[in-house]
């Protein structure tokens, strides 16, 4: 049916930032609201498909019709995503942390009183996206996303050939900082480059949604 054009289709969502702690009290993050990746969550449950939203914290809440899985951690968000395929869509909108406190302290550090600072050793984070586009159930369409600050096109052809997905959703967040309600964003694949305006982030999420209805429908027809 046209007003339901992922009818059949299993599509799997990250979304937020992770938290990485340092003690049981502290944690590395960043700026990621979740809005997006929400909002493409929506999109999809409302254009039809079986969606499982794989989120980080965020206090948003579950679009109607999701399976959300709440995580906290970088490692927990890839075992999530590894137990919820095969899917025939993967949207990766996550801001996962690239790196976590190496060795986390079980109690709370306490300042020293001799005024030295604790030294934080990171460790590098699993790419879930690299990791999902060779394992052997990659899905058919694996879309990735690209926070810029600068060059947000070259640097997002370098990511579609380094991660091995279909395509990269790049935006540029020194225009649309990071938490804000709409974004501007580039589709670029091996066919070229889509730019959109900037749209309020829900009509982003429903434009994605008739791309990739489109894209699965050439790939793997019904
Ligand atoms: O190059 P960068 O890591 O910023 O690429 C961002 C894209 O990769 C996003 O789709 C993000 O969800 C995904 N990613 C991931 N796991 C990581 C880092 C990024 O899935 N550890």
């Amino acid at each position: 049916a046209k007003h339901r054009p992922l009818y059949g289709r299993r599509i799997l969502i990250t979304a937020g930032p992770t938290h990485e702690p340092i003690d049981p009290v502290r944690y590395i993050a960043n700026r990621s609201s979740g809005k997006q990746g929400f909002a493409i969550a929506e999109a999809a449950a409302a254009a039809g498909a079986e969606v499982l939203l794989i989120a980080g914290p965020v206090p948003l809440p579950t679009p109607p019709g999701v399976i959300r899985v709440d995580v906290e951690t970088a490692v927990e968000m890839a075992e999530e995503v590894r137990q919820g395929l095969p899917v025939d869509a993967a949207i990766m909108v996550a801001a996962v942390a690239d790196w976590r406190a190496a060795d986390p302290a079980g109690q709370k550090i306490k300042k020293d009183r001799s005024g030295a600072v604790p030294p934080l050793a990171l460790a590098e984070n699993p790419d879930i996206l690299a990791g999902v586009a060779t394992s052997a159930e990659r899905p058919t369409l694996l879309i990735g996303f690209a926070a810029e600050t600068n060059d947000v096109i070259a640097h997002a052809e370098a990511k579609l050939a380094r991660k091995g997905c279909d395509w990269i959703v790049a935006n540029d967040v020194a225009a649309d900082p990071m938490g804000g309600e709409s974004n501007r964003v580039h589709i670029v694949s091996k066919d070229g480059i889509d730019s959109w305006d900037r749209l309020p982030k829900a009509a982003v999420a429903r434009k994605l949604m008739e791309k990739i209805a489109d894209e699965l429908d050439a790939r793997s027809p019904r």
